[in-house]
């Protein structure tokens, strides 16, 4: 069985990559290395002792894809590439529904073209906006998002949704993903973004490591434990291998189109602050921290129930927030500049 694998030189994607190589999965991986490098695939490839079949390619450009559905026969999709910069999406509204939703449009009319009918998505929490209670439900209300990225995972959830009611024999899963942190523990691929993180674990991570003097703390008057947002931290390696799992589903006989969306969190909340405390407590560094304004958008608590993934799909989190911060921090210290430090 032969994956495609979009936008598997990313951080999600390449450690996925691990996963399905472990359980026997080939692949080949697609990407136009706009918001990565072949630096990741080469370390991949070191980890799972085998080279890696690429394309460099946009998933917008229908000729590259029908060259390569031609060249390969694929059995599968997993689609992770897309544009994720909640702040930029709001930016640049046009340039992420481009890339996103017509991007995947594209993808799924030549999977169409080629027979080629299962797909898993990389969706995420952001499509049920503020939630009314927590933990949350897949069967909560979505669509009330607050920015192009949250809306642009939305919309490809819905066209996902109407592909399988149009075609029965159009197999989809959606994970929606909590907040992926963590790095594989050889420390030798992580999340590497560009300029300024936005995101907690990798602003901790360079704050501990000297690159950056302190972490601000956005708001610390939620209605929450102690003032911060709370949120459900994932490790990457875990979540790598929710997509093994919904594979596994997807080629199976219990595959039912009722359970097609799933939650991919831990199920626990942990506030700013615990991360904080848990970075020090493995890092044995100081964290230094400013408590300033809220971020617009944030809300205060996001966490899930991810009982359905465990009962449909078998998986559940296996890794703790200290496997988290450690395999972080192994990554963050020895390449303080990401893959820049090859
Ligand atoms: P990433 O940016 O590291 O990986 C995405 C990859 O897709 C990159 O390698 C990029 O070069 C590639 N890409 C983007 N647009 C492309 C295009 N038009 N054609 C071909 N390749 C393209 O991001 P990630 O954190 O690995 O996220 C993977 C997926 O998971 C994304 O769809 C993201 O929206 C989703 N997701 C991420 C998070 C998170 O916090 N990291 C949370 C929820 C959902
Ligand atoms: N935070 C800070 N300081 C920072 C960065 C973040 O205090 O420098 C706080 C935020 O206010 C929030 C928590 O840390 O309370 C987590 O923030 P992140 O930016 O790491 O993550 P978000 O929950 O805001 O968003 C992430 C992804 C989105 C995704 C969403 C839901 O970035 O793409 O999870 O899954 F949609």
């Amino acid at each position: 069985m032969k994956a495609l694998i979009t936008g598997g030189a990313g951080y999600i994607g390449s450690h996925t990559l691990i996963a399905l190589s472990d359980a026997g999965y080939d692949f080949v991986v697609y990407d136009n290395l706009c918001n990565s490098s072949k630096e990741s695939l080469a370390r991949v490839s070191k980890i799972i002792n085998r080279d890696i079949d690429f394309v460099e390619g946009d998933i917008r450009d229908k000729k590259r894809l029908q060259e390569l559905f031609t060249t390969y026969k694929i059995d599968a999709v997993i689609h992770f590439a897309g544009l994720k910069a909640v702040g930029e999406s709001v930016e640049q509204p046009i340039r992420y529904y481009d890339n996103n939703v017509n991007g995947t449009l594209v993808l799924l009319d030549i999977m169409q073209e080629f027979k080629c009918k299962k797909i898993v998505f990389s969706s995420s929490a952001t499509v049920y906006g503020d939630p009314v209670s927590t933990p949350i439900e897949e069967s909560f209300r979505v669509g009330g998002t607050t920015n192009p990225y949250g809306t642009s995972k939305y919309m490809i959830e819905r066209i996902l949704e109407d592909l399988v009611i149009s075609d029965s024999s159009f197999q989809a899963v959606i994970l929606r993903y909590f907040n992926p942190v963590g790095a594989h523990e050889s420390g030798t691929i992580g999340e590497d973004p560009n300029g300024i993180p936005n995101n907690l674990m990798p602003f901790i991570s360079q704050v501990a490591v000297g690159k950056r003097e302190y972490l601000s703390v956005f708001g610390g008057d939620y209605d929450t434990k102690d003032g911060t947002g709370v949120r459900d931290y994932i490790h990457v390696v875990d979540l790598a291998d929710a997509h093994v799992k919904a594979l596994n589903y997807i080629n199976s006989k219990q595959f039912n189109t009722k359970n097609l969306t799933f939650n991919i969190g831990m199920g626990v909340g942990y506030s700013v602050l615990d991360m904080v405390k848990a970075f020090e407590r493995v890092s044995k560094r100081e964290v230094p921290y400013k408590i300033v304004q809220r971020r617009a958008g944030d809300i205060a608590k996001c966490f899930a129930n991810s009982l359905l993934a465990k009962e449909v799909l078998g998986w559940s989190a296996l890794k703790t927030i200290e496997d988290m911060c450690i395999d972080s921090w192994r990554w963050q210290s020895n390449n303080p500049n990401g893959y820049s430090d090859k």
